[in-house]
């Protein structure tokens, strides 16, 4: 019987990877993995990204883009199955039981359907609005305990919990209810442009993220251009959103406490701030950058991983499928 406790995560393959999935997900991730207490699965969760209307071209392109920077980030497809969620056809089978078991009220108040909806003004397909039961799938499958991610996924983990319990008690204990492990910093990552929003890889403005695979001019160009305010002070406070966003952007990267940045730069301007927060940035970003080319040249290798992923992750998904089946009542094939 395996005694170690479960994680499962995923990233959509939406577009290119920003530092805001990084410092929030999949930094957090390599660390879990590494202490070895976790058996971890790790998802590409390319059938969300059809939530939205995708070119297939980009996204096949983004897909294997994501999977060589899950390697290159320092995953490890050894110890834990790497894999795309399509290729594991549980996820839609889970899906739809749990769709079948969501209520239209409380899957329409999740705000990122809000925020999607307005995004996507006119072209709003119904996946957008089904995605959270989708999502609780692919954690509930696992039998996850942990499930690492960034604080805008908190409101989707709590529809998980409870859609954990509705069927436990409806149906008898099935489901392992989840916990949430949110990074005390870097839990969200806010536009550089506006901190009062969240660093989001579809914003029009490419100013408000950094990308995994931006190069280091295009780093220090976007966080000399970020905003901040009109005082001097490296501190955290009211008015000083922008500031605090960068100071968690550099703990995040550096290893560094809140503390002790401002106190790094007590009596230094924003432009000292911004040369360090950029220098360290770039200095995370470079290894990965290498890595992940390396990684782009080796086509077999990276489809020999996902492979091996899926293979492993359906053995997981089916025992829980098979239970929920047969407690659903469906007959068996
Ligand atoms: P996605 O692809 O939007 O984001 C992937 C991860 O990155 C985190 N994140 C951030 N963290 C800090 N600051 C930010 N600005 C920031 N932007 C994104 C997200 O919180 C997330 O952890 N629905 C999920 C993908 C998913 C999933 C799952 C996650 C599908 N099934 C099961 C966990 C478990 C999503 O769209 O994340």
């Amino acid at each position: 019987m395996d005694e170690k406790k479960r994680i499962l995560s995923g990233i959509q393959p939406s577009g290119a990877l920003t530092l805001g999935n990084y410092v929030g997900a999949l930094r957090n991730w390599v660390e879990l993995q590494k202490s070895d207490e976790y058996d971890c699965y790790f998802m590409l969760a390319d059938m969300h990204t059809i939530t939205v209307r995708q070119l297939a071209k980009d996204f096949r392109k983004n897909a294997i883009d994501l999977l060589a920077l899950f390697l290159a980030c320092g995953l490890d497809p050894e110890k834990s199955p790497i894999f795309f969620q399509s290729h594991v056809p549980a996820h839609a089978q889970l899906g739809w039981v749990l769709t079948c078991n969501t209520y239209m009220g409380e899957i329409s108040r999740m705000s990122q359907l809000k925020d999607k909806s307005q995004k996507h003004e006119g072209n709003i397909y119904a996946g957008l609005f089904t995605y959270p039961s989708l999502m609780a799938a692919d954690i509930l499958l696992y039998q996850a305990d942990l499930v690492p991610v960034g604080a805008d996924q908190n409101q989707h983990l709590e529809l998980t919990r409870d859609l954990a319990n509705r069927f436990n008690n409806a149906y008898s204990e099935t489901f392992k209810v989840p916990e949430g492990y949110i990074p005390k910093i870097g839990a969200r990552v806010m536009s550089l442009q506006d901190p009062t929003q969240k660093m989001s890889k579809s914003d029009p403005n490419e100013n408000s993220y950094i990308l995994m695979l931006d190069s280091p001019d295009a780093v220090v160009r976007k966080i000399k251009r970020a905003v901040t305010d009109s005082g001097s002070e490296v501190k955290r406070g009211e008015g000083k959103e922008g500031v605090e966003n960068l100071m968690s952007i550099y703990c995040a990267v550096s290893g560094k406490t809140m503390e002790e940045t401002e106190a790094e730069f007590l009596g230094k301007g924003y432009g000292d701030f911004k040369t360090a927060v950029a220098e360290a940035v770039v200095e995370t970003l470079k290894p990965i950058q290498a890595r992940y080319n390396e990684l782009m040249a080796n086509k077999d290798y990276l489809e020999q991983v996902y492979r091996n992923g899926a293979e492993v992750a359906s053995r997981t998904a089916m025992k829980t499928l098979s239970k929920v089946y047969r407690k659903v009542g469906f007959i068996q094939p």
